[in-house]
Parts: structure tokens; C-alpha cells; sequence
């Protein structure tokens, strides 16, 4: 957030940033969306929801699950949330107590690792930056933690790394979490965005796993605040009643209008996002390594390219401040995302006009032969 408040006052001042910082998608939500919210703000008085969400939204991510999943979610097990960041301080106090255990993989999303730790959670974090993990968690990583945590956090596609984890292994984790009586906590906003790998849902291995979703990444909808959980029967009654003293309930406009972003014409302008965001990634996979910056961790989805910069620079958050002074170029550097490693890597995210992408590797290689 520091970079990009720098970003955004280098670009009233010299015009020339590239936002290649932000998580964030550079268009709007798809058509329908929009067109059901201008018609939702003409004809409905917006008062307050159920403090889970909409019935309607609810059918439409069942549906969506069906459709792109095989699985069948009971709606019921559906909560809404706003974003799927409302989601988490209310899923930690539903699931863990103070003092309680859980693993999570470094780098990862710093948000949970704040909450958690806001929260008296103790935190088991792993580090995977090496071959054999590839970025992910493994079962072995549970194994070796005693007593058992009380939960598990994965995400894939993963924030920072973009690294998708093998579906196989996603099916033995699902299957160990159950044995073994801990909460698997499945992040996969970021699904509906990758180049070839295969992203499977946790919901298709078990029905004990929690999901996270959100319609802020592929569905590119960040500020309408709409994300979902779906848990296990028994958190439902929990996690109602916190969300309801914690925020009431989710946006009801942006519920109305997100019922629509399942629609075969939405995926289509989403999918036609997807196409750019692989020609921004090729570019950066054959641009980088030339430049002398070929370890990148596998970019198989997300719009995040994780590199190590450990051959220019041994302060990865220095670097991300001097080359955004001298190039306008604003990346977000490693140290977000892994306290430990992070001064070795940036996260470059590529989900910006191609045009951007090409300028900014122009700059970059500039910056580093000069
Ligand atoms: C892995 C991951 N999970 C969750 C979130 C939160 O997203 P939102 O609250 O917009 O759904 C983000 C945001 O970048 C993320 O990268």
C-alpha cells in the first residue's frame, strides 16, 4: 500500500507510473453486472439482507459450482460476505481459539496472517520457496506438526506466487484435513485464472473443507465487496450470527447485481480478461529471464509473476522504492508477502494493458543494464 500510494502521487506529478503493484483487475465488472445494478438502484429500495446473503446469490454460486465444478453445494452451507476479506476475522473466531494452531504456507496473503495473529492464533508458517514444496503446502508439511494445528490455510491459484497446486495433492490434503480432524481453509478466489494447469475446488474432495471465494479476481468486481465462504454444516449458525452483529450484512446492491456474473455472457467478457492477462504473462516469462531474472516461481494462474531479484538487490523493499523513483515503474516487493525470504523477491502483477506490461519491461531492463 506504501508503493502504491507513492505510484499513485508520482503519476499526478510525472504522469509515467505503471501499476504493476496492485492485485487488482484493470477493467470493470462484465456487462450484465452493471445492467442488473442500474436496475436494482432504480426499482429496489436496497434495505438490508439476510446477514448471509441473498437466496438469489446464493442459487448462483450453487449453480456456478455445478456448472464448473460436478459438485453439488446445498446453498444453505453458501454464506455471503463482503468481500471475501469479511469473511476471515469472523471464519478464525468460528474456527480456532486463542492459543490454537494454524499452518499456513510463506510467502502467502498477509492478510491472514495479520488476522490470525490480531486474533491470539499462533502461526506455523512453512516456508516453500524450495523445489520440492513449488510454492504449495504438502501433506508431509501437517505430518510433521505436533500437536495437530487446528486448521490449515491453502491457496491456489497462490498470492504472491501464482503457483497452482496439483489437484492430486489438493485431493490428499482434503483427504488427510478429514482424518486427522483439521479444518482445511481452501482459498481459491483466484480460480478462473490460469494458463494450462488444472484448478480443482477443495469442495470436489470433501464436504468438511472450507472454501473462500470472492468475485473481486477473475470476475473482475474488487470494490462491489462480494465474496463467499462455504463451510461445513455445523460453523453456518456461527458464522451467521457473527456476521450479522459484525457488519449486518453484505452490500445489497452489489449482491443484486453480482447474481448475474455467473451468466454465460459475463464468463464470456471474463474469459476475453483471461486471454490478455496469458499475453502479458508470456511477455514477462520471456522478458524477465533475458534480462537475467529467470527464477520466477511457476506462473500457472493468478495475474502474479513472483521473482527473485537476489542478483540486483538484497533489499527487495529498497529496491521497489528506488526503481519506482528512477522508472515509474511500481512493483510490490517480496517482503509483504514472507517476512523471512521476502527481501529477495518482487511480485510483479500483470493483470494491466499489454501495452503497460512491454513499457514497463523496457524500463526495468533500462534501470538494471544501467
Ligand atoms: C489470496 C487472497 N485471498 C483473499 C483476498 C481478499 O480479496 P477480497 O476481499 O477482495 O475478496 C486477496 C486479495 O488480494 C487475496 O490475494
Amino acid at each position: 500500500m506504501d508503493i502504491l500510494g507513492r505510484a499513485l502521487e508520482r503519476q499526478s506529478t510525472h504522469g509515467d507510473a505503471l501499476l504493476l503493484c496492485v492485485g487488482q483487475p484493470s477493467t470493470g465488472a462484465p456487462s450484465p453486472v452493471v445492467a442488473q445494478a442500474e436496475t436494482a438502484v432504480r426499482e429496489d429500495i436496497l434495505g438490508y439482507t439476510a446477514a448471509s446473503g441473498t437466496p438469489e446469490l446464493k442459487e448462483a454460486i450453487a449453480g456456478y459450482y455445478r456448472r464448473r465444478y460436478g459438485v453439488e453445494v446445498d446453498p444453505r452451507r453458501i454464506l455471503i460476505t463482503t468481500g471475501s476479506s469479511g469473511g476471515f476475522t469472523s471464519l478464525f473466531l468460528a474456527v480456532c481459539d486463542a492459543g490454537d494452531e494454524v499452518v499456513l504456507a510463506r510467502p502467502g496473503y498477509p492478510a491472514y496472517r495479520n488476522v490470525l495473529q490480531a486474533l491470539g492464533v499462533k502461526l506455523v508458517e512453512i516456508d516453500v520457496t524450495d523445489p520440492e514444496h513449488g510454492f504449495q503446502l504438502r501433506v508431509e508439511d501437517l505430518e510433521a506438526c505436533t500437536p495437530r494445528p487446528r486448521a490449515v490455510i491453502v491457496t491456489s491459484p497462490s498470492n504472491p506466487s501464482g503457483t497452482v497446486m496439483d489437484p492430486a495433492e489438493l485431493r490428499r490434503l482434503a483427504q488427510w484435513c478429514d482424518e486427522n480432524g483439521v479444518v482445511l481453509i481452501s482459498d481459491e478466489i483466484y480460480h478462473g485464472i490460469s494458463y494450462g494447469a488444472e484448478c480443482r475446488s477443495a469442495a470436489e474432495f470433501t464436504d468438511r473443507a472450507v472454501i473462500v471465494g470472492s468475485v473481486s479476481k477473475y470476475f473482475s468486481m474488487t470494490g462491489w465487496r462480494v465474496g463467499w465462504l462455504i463451510v461445513p454444516p455445523e460453523l453456518v449458525e456461527p458464522l451467521d450470527r457473527l456476521h450479522a452483529n459484525f457488519t449486518v450484512c453484505p452490500p445489497a446492491l452489489s449482491q443484486q447485481a453480482a447474481v448475474k456474473a455467473f451468466d454465460h455472457a459475463a464468463l464470456e467478457e471474463l474469459d476475453a480478461h483471461v486471454q490478455r492477462y496469458a499475453r502479458n504473462r508470456e511477455i514477462l516469462l520471456t522478458r524477465l529471464p533475458a534480462m537475467g531474472l529467470g527464477r520466477i516461481a511457476p506462473a500457472d494462474g493468478a495475474f502474479y509473476c513472483y521473482v527473485d531479484v537476489s542478483s540486483i538487490t538484497a533489499d527487495s523493499f529498497r529496491f521497489a522504492h528506488e526503481l519506482l523513483d528512477a522508472t515509474g515503474v511500481a512493483v510490490a516487493p517480496g517482503v509483504d508477502f514472507d517476512p523471512v525470504q521476502g527481501q529477495r523477491w518482487i511480485r510483479l502483477s500483470y493483470a494491466c494493458d499489454t501495452d503497460d506490461i512491454e513499457a514497463a519491461m523496457d524500463r526495468l531492463e533500462a534501470y538494471i543494464r544501467a
